[in-house]
């Protein structure tokens, strides 16, 4: 307890705190991990769910090291230019793929001698601007995929490198939505998935790996589709690379229905078609959609087999009335059977109830 006396003393040493002493220690508030120094950083998983993740974000890695030089091999400069694309921002992509061959090489100095290499890898795009849009969603799926696991590592020393990475990929993210034309970053908060979400959505994209490649441990949820998805790129379509722009044009409403198209588990995907879908959910009854903070539920309705139809949400403010709203810029949805409460750091209390996903969504 303070004694009157006590208590302005106190509170003159506190002020005088910062103008520290030659020769005393540095301040040392209790608490913190990983701090003192009989604690030599480890930069090596040092569990199961380590090396599982590390080896999920290398696999991630590798395909952007691919697809950045892929599209920048695939199209020629005029193809380029004429998507408002010049050489600086040619060089800036090209200059996007370098940085993946440090980031590749950081997470398999991390992992060795059980590292991960190059692939084949299958893509979905024919013009610059689906290039454009694929890059900016596998980007999504690198950042949001890390931020769920980085937290949660064993090895806080190699949290702290692939931190410093993924904080680089978020800027790829954003230089693509403005490549797109897009507004750069209409959201507050950058949102987490869980590992088998990451895994279930790239997987399809990788054809095939060398069978030194050590196998990803996480779950293959069966794909999910939005059948009536805005088709950005032909939205899109003459809108100029841009800084930033009046972000008042959504792409899509708050209300509009959406149609969900899902596999069956027991497919054969990812590389070299060694992966099974799986899940463990029982009946479908909502779409979970997972954006900024927040993981938000809507009723399937007209479900019949593999199909349904749901209503975009998106009014609520995240902290209230005039803040923003829960969802935009990266969007996952996902089939659940269930719509437990969750939050950024108990998301994989999720993965038990997904039926299928997840798919990307734009709205803005
Ligand atoms: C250093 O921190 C570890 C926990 O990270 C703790 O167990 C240990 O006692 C600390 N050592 C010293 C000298 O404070
Ligand atoms: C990639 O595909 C080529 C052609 O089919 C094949 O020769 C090569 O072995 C594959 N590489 C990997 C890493 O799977
Ligand atoms: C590499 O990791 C996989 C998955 O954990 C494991 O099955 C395999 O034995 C490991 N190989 C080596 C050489 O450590
Ligand atoms: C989207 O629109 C573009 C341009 O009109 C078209 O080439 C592409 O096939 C469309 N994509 C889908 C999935 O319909
Ligand atoms: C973009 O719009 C123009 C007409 O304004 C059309 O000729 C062209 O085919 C469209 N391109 C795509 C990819 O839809
Ligand atoms: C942006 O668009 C809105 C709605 O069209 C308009 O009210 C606003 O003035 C515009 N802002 C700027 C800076 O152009
Ligand atoms: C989402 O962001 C876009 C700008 O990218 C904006 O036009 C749209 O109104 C936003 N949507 C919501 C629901 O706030
Ligand atoms: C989803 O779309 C992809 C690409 O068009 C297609 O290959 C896949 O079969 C579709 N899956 C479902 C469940 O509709
Ligand atoms: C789905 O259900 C809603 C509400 O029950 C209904 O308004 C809508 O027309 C249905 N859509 C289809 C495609 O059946
Ligand atoms: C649902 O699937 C069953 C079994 O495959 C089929 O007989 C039925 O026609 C399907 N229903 C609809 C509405 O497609
Ligand atoms: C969104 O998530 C944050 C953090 O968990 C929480 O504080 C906030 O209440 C949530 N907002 C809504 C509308 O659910
Ligand atoms: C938010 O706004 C809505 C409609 O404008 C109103 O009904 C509601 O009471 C407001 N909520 C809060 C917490 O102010």
């Amino acid at each position: 307890m303070f004694t009157r006396l006590a208590f302005p003393l106190v509170l003159a040493i506190s002020l005088l705190a910062p103008y520290h002493v030659a020769g005393a220690p540095p301040p040392t508030p209790s608490g913190g991990l990983g701090t003192n120094s009989s604690d030599v950083p480890m930069y090596v998983p040092m569990s199961d769910f380590d090396f599982a993740s590390l080896t999920l974000a290398l696999n991630q890695e590798l395909i952007e090291l691919d697809l950045f030089n892929a599209g920048l091999a695939q199209f020629s400069t005029d193809d380029f230019q004429n998507a408002g694309i010049g050489p600086n921002e040619q060089y800036l992509i090209q200059w996007m793929g370098q940085q993946e061959v440090g980031h590749a090489q950081l997470l398999s100095n991390i992992l060795s001698p059980n590292v991960t290499t190059a692939c084949n890898y299958t893509y979905p795009f024919t013009t610059v601007q689906e290039f454009i849009d694929f890059s900016m969603r596998i980007t999504r799926l690198g950042e949001s995929g890390t931020f769920g696991f980085l937290e949660h590592l064993d090895s806080r020393a190699s949290a702290s490198l692939l931190l410093e990475a993924i904080s680089t990929e978020s800027r790829q993210e954003m230089i693509f939505r403005q490549l797109e034309g897009l507004f750069p970053m209409p959201f507050w908060f950058t949102p987490a998935i869980t590992q088998s979400m990451q895994w279930s959505y790239l997987a399809p994209y990788i054809s095939s790996c060398p069978s030194t490649n050590p196998m990803i441990q996480w779950q293959n949820f069966p794909s999910l589709n939005v059948t009536n998805a805005p088709n950005v790129t032909a939205l899109l379509n003459g809108t100029q690379p841009t800084i930033s722009n009046n972000e008042s044009t959504p792409i899509s409403q708050p209300g509009t229905e959406l149609m969900l198209s899902w596999d069956s588990p027991g497919q054969q995907v990812g590389p070299n078609l060694a992966y099974n879908t799986s899940t463990s959910a029982g009946t479908p009854m909502w779409a979970a959609w997972i954006s900024q903070l927040n993981t938000t539920y809507t009723p399937l309705q007209n479900v019949t087999n593999n199909t349904a139809t749901t209503s975009q949400p998106g009014s609520d403010g995240i902290f209230g009335n005039g803040t923003a709203p829960t969802l935009n810029g990266t969007i996952f949805v996902l089939i659940t059977d269930n719509n437990p409460f969750v939050t950024p750091f108990n998301l994989s209390l999720l993965d038990q109830h997904v039926v299928a996903g997840p798919a990307l969504y734009t709205i803005g």
